[in-house]
């Protein structure tokens, strides 16, 4: 009997153990259950740190994007106020010449009279004199005005735009007008093919950031220094779609150039201060904005073509 109860109690000291070491083993098991949850959480966290800087970053880059296209808008605009101020130099100039010779003429007439010595040839002259230089002023300012209203109406429309009725080859000349600064200083001749009283009801201010941006890229990027060039506009229109074609006879694109040249930031004059924008704002707009098309086709040493389609609306 006695040895029976000996061997239970061994038995149960056995069982004891054996749970014991089962219990010590589960606490192991819970603790690095529970280690292994607090590396989780802290991965977990760390993770939503990551994202929250990740979308912290896409949100400043995105903002950059927008400000660097901000900037290029606004290059196109700074050549405008260039072309404006250029252009109506010009008559100013010669109202002001016209101007000031007239005073002189008035103030010697003014002396002769004084003196008593005014003769009525004299006074002839002065009349004739007069106004041949208040009609050459008369003209010159109404030149200034003229262009004046036409940039207004382009720098309005870049800011603002609005749908408005344009007649496609006054609008294109006067975008055209506002580069004359700038081309003077190159050999770069600019020719727009375009048959008159194309009337059509489009977005006017995107229409001149296009033809901005490419006329700034042939100056830009088409030929080496003071390379001669011609670019020639050809536009149709065709129903409701017209057709730009603008090409350069400059030195052009190679493949991989071409394949990406509308995509954003990509550039070969970073070191000149150039963005890469240029090309995707025309992009986005011809697509976007005039639900249309573009393509550009290049070969290295002969050109750049870029087929322009964009949906208008011709008044009926
Ligand atoms: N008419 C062109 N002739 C040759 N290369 C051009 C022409 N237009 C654009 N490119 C090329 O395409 C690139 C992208 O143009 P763009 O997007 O306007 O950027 P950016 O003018 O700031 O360089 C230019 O850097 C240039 O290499
Ligand atoms: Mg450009």
């Amino acid at each position: 009997m006695v040895a029976d109860a000996d061997k239970r109690i061994i038995e149960l000291e056995q069982q004891v153990k054996i749970l014991i070491d089962a219990s010590r083993q589960s606490d192991l098991v819970r603790k690095r259950y529970q280690d292994s949850l607090s590396i989780l959480k802290q991965k977990d966290y760390e993770i939503k740190i990551s994202k929250e800087m990740i979308e912290k970053d896409l949100y400043m880059l995105k903002k950059m994007q927008q400000e660097l296209v901000e900037k290029e808008k606004m290059a196109a605009l700074g050549t405008l106020v260039a072309g404006v101020a250029h252009e109506v130099n010009t008559p100013l100039g010669v109202a002001v010449t016209s101007i000031t010779a007239c005073s002189e003429e008035i103030r010697s007439l003014k002396r002769l009279y004084e003196l008593e010595e005014l003769s009525e040839s004299d006074m002839e002259t002065f009349l004739e004199t007069a106004s041949e230089s208040a009609q050459i002023v008369r003209e010159s300012l109404k030149q200034a005005a003229r262009l004046i209203h036409s940039f207004k109406k382009i720098s309005v429309d870049q800011n603002i735009d609005d749908v408005r009725q344009i007649d496609v080859y006054e609008y294109l000349q006067d975008i055209i007008r506002t580069f004359s600064n700038q081309l003077k200083k190159t050999r770069i001749n600019v020719e727009l093919k375009c048959s008159q009283g194309m009337i059509v009801k489009t977005y006017p201010g995107s229409l001149a950031q296009i033809l901005s941006n490419l006329l700034i890229n042939a100056i830009n990027h088409a030929y080496n220094p003071n390379q001669q060039g011609k670019v020639i506009i050809q536009v149709n229109l065709d129903g409701n779609r017209l057709y730009i074609l603008f090409m350069d006879d400059g030195n052009g694109t190679d493949d991989e150039l071409k394949a990406q040249a509308f995509q954003p930031f990509v550039t070969t004059g970073r070191d000149k201060g150039g963005s890469g924008l240029g090309l995707n704002i025309v992009y986005n707009l011809v697509t976007q904005r005039f639900g249309g098309q573009i393509k550009l086709e290049s070969q290295k040493g002969e050109g750049s073509k870029f087929f322009i389609t964009l949906v208008v609306e011709v008044p009926g």
